[in-house]
């Protein structure tokens, strides 16, 4: 028994000393120590050892599985030392090696032009109000005095859903909405998107951008919309620029005007960028309709107001002398970084 106690020791220390992997280390474990063991088979037969042998061979079966657990446990270290090592050679991160450049975004030209004119309005007291893209034909039109059949209605190719339902066409819906919440007075741009059925062309998009203005309290006069928008004009393009009422027509407004500033790149006098005339149109406006005023609930009597239309890509295009809408729509990394 002893020797053959020597030699299952023997062959798993030589065994283990051999093993290369973590699992083959568990295996010899089970295969010597386990419940089916060499070793625990071993112990099986000492019935057949003389009684007074048992203490001396018990304990040499003792030592065995010790030698055997210290020689595994030091093997284990060894191997997962080893592990270890080849991870970290695996894992090594070259400090030399260049950065990845993250690239800074940049503001569209339509954003940079509308936090301009966000922050002229604001700086003049307005508020910024939103409304929303999806509208009623009610809003869109009936209210600001456009009823079914009217002609302004065929000037703006507009996008029905249903026969309620619209994509807005124009941001003054916004106008009706505030008017409509019965708090006054009122001052406030609406910025948005509006849509209309129109082809794709230099100056043309079935989608763009509106800001809206309305001013309403006792007291309100064409001066007053005069005096702003002539503010407006200076502060957007220089302190230069003149602006020119000229009479128009909206259905919401009465009376109604389209106005002009100097052409900024050749005060006036006449360029290529003017088309010859000095003279530049960039909105139209006018005096709140006291039918609009009723319709919201506002009476005319007591309150009057102004109100105005801006479209922010043709401010962007004047601003930042882009000749061709189209290039807005694109995002052309090449062409945005130059604003
Ligand atoms: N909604 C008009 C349009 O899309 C623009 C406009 C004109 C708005 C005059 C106004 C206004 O508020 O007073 O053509």
């Amino acid at each position: 028994m002893r020797e053959q106690l020597e030699k299952i020791k023997k062959e798993a220390l030589k065994q283990i000393q051999s093993s290369e992997a973590l699992e083959t280390l568990n295996e010899i474990r089970v295969s010597y120590l386990g419940k089916k063991g060499e070793l625990t088979n071993l112990l099986k037969s000492m019935k057949d050892v003389a009684p007074e042998e048992r203490p001396k061979v018990g304990q040499m079966v003792n030592d065995a599985r010790t030698a055997i657990e210290s020689c595994l446990e030091e093997a284990k270290a060894v191997l997962g030392r080893k592990a270890r090592e080849e991870q970290l050679k695996k894992e090594v991160i070259d400090v030399t090696l260049p950065g990845k450049k993250r690239k800074t975004g940049h503001s569209h030209p339509n954003t940079i032009a509308l936090e301009e004119v966000e922050r002229i309005f604001i700086g003049m007291g307005y508020e910024v109000v939103e409304g929303p893209e999806v509208e009623y034909d009610h809003y869109n039109f009936e209210k600001l005095n456009i009823p079914k059949g009217h002609p302004a209605r065929d000037e703006q190719d507009t996008f029905y859903i249903n026969d309620r339902i619209l994509l807005r066409s124009q941001t003054s819906p916004v106008q009706i909405r505030t008017m409509e919440k019965g708090k006054l007075p009122i001052r406030m741009i609406a910025p948005g998107r509006v849509f209309r059925s129109d082809e794709v062309d230099a100056t043309h998009s079935p989608s763009f951008h509106q800001i809206e203005g309305l001013v309403i309290d006792k007291n309100i006069t064409f001066a007053d919309l005069k005096g702003t928008l002539a503010e407006f004009a200076k502060e957007l393009f220089g302190p230069e620029t003149k602006v020119k009422f000229r009479p128009h027509h909206f259905p919401f407004t009465e009376p109604s005007a389209e106005v002009d500033v100097t052409c900024f790149k050749c005060g006036g006098r006449g360029c290529r960028f003017c088309k010859g005339s000095g003279w530049i149109e960039i909105l139209g406006c006018g005096m709140v309709h006291p039918h609009v005023l009723e319709m919201c609930g506002i009476d005319p009597d007591e309150y009057s107001g102004f109100a105005f239309g801006v479209g922010l890509e043709r401010i962007a295009l004047l601003k930042y002398e882009i000749d061709d809408m189209r290039l807005l729509y694109e995002n052309d990394i090449r062409f945005l970084k130059q604003f």
